[in-house]
């Protein structure tokens, strides 16, 4: 049995680091680039796989050279991929990204694929069923939405990462039993003035849990969509918060896959999701399970 699955974005990203973001018409020589795997729910999945989770993702993916670059890595991480839908015009988001050294900026130059995340009727109903925990983003909402009825009819709980009001996506939530949405997009997406409002106005029935998160403020979450809980950030020395959302996702559903009651579950993905701060890169920043236990523990 799955512990996660996923279904829904991959990415690659290919980061060029430039002395200084150059105007128009200008030749501007690279002082060094790499390539990075990204994208929602493949750092989620990365990210739960390193906390112990066994986790799968089924999504599309296709023959290119990006795709082998993001399946190799999810491989490598112990993600199970035999379900993996393979089409020759899917692939993972592309994005190539110019960093200003000097100032630190950051570009970002995104390309989407014809087709990406979930498959609209793949993979099979066993699959789905065969889960602990079914992990959505917004990637293929299509498919998202049938994964969703399928583990909805199982009584398999949904944790869901949505980040952006494309069509579907509310028919999407509405299936969703833990909604853990940043506060940014959930400011957009319900209009309230501040996270706990957000977190009432999100509250839907069916719902078990309503997290929205505030970066280094921390977290507002609520079980009954009356009574709003708060865990602060831990206090880190930040050295990159790239992938801080995407590794607060995985480790929640790790911790749920284990069965921890709602506080620990939300200070355990935050325990995580601190550690990654602390390092370079999104999934390369994922912590261990020990690493992760070490930091609760010294911070009890
Ligand atoms: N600078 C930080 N220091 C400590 N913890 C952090 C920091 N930034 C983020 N976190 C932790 O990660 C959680 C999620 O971060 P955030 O709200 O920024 O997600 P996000 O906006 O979805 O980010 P992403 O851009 O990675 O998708 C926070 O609630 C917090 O627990
Ligand atoms: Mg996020």
């Amino acid at each position: 049995m799955t512990d996660i699955l996923g279904l829904g974005a991959t990415a690659v990203d290919h980061l060029i680091y430039v002395p200084t973001y150059p105007p128009p018409n200008v030749k501007s020589y690279v002082l060094r680039s790499e390539r990075q795997c990204g994208g929602l729910t493949a750092t989620a999945l990365v990210a739960a796989s390193r906390l112990g989770a066994r986790c799968a993702y089924a999504g599309m993916l296709g023959r290119d050279d990006a795709s082998q670059f993001v399946a190799e890595a999810l491989r490598r991480e112990g993600i199970d991929l035999s379900h993996l839908v393979t089409r020759d015009d899917a692939g993972p988001i592309r994005s190539t990204i110019i960093v200003g050294t000097d100032r630190g900026t950051r570009n970002i130059f995104p390309e989407h694929p014809a087709k990406c995340g979930a498959h609209p009727t793949l993979p099979p109903e066993h699959v789905i069923r065969d889960t602990r925990v079914l992990f959505v983003d917004h990637v293929g909402v299509e498919g998202m939405i049938r994964a969703a009825r399928i583990a909805r009819e199982a009584g398999i709980p949904i944790v869901s990462d949505v980040e952006r009001d494309l069509p579907g996506c509310r028919e999407l939530l509405a299936l969703v039993d833990h909604v853990v949405m940043s506060w940014e997009f959930a400011q957009t997406l319900t209009g309230a003035g501040s996270p706990e409002e957000a977190a009432r106005r999100l509250w839907a029935p069916g719902r078990a849990l309503v997290a929205v998160t505030c970066g280094e403020d921390g977290c507002f979450f609520s079980e009954d969509g009356q009574t709003v809980r708060y865990q602060p950030a831990f206090r880190v020395e930040v050295a990159d918060t790239t992938g801080c959302g995407d590794v607060f996702h995985g480790a929640y559903c790790a911790a749920l896959a284990k069965g921890m009651p709602a506080a620990d579950r939300i200070r355990f993905a935050s325990a995580a999701a601190a550690l990654k701060a602390t390092r370079a890169g999104g999934q390369a920043g994922a912590p261990t399970l020990e690493q992760t236990l070490q930091f609760l523990h010294a911070h009890a």
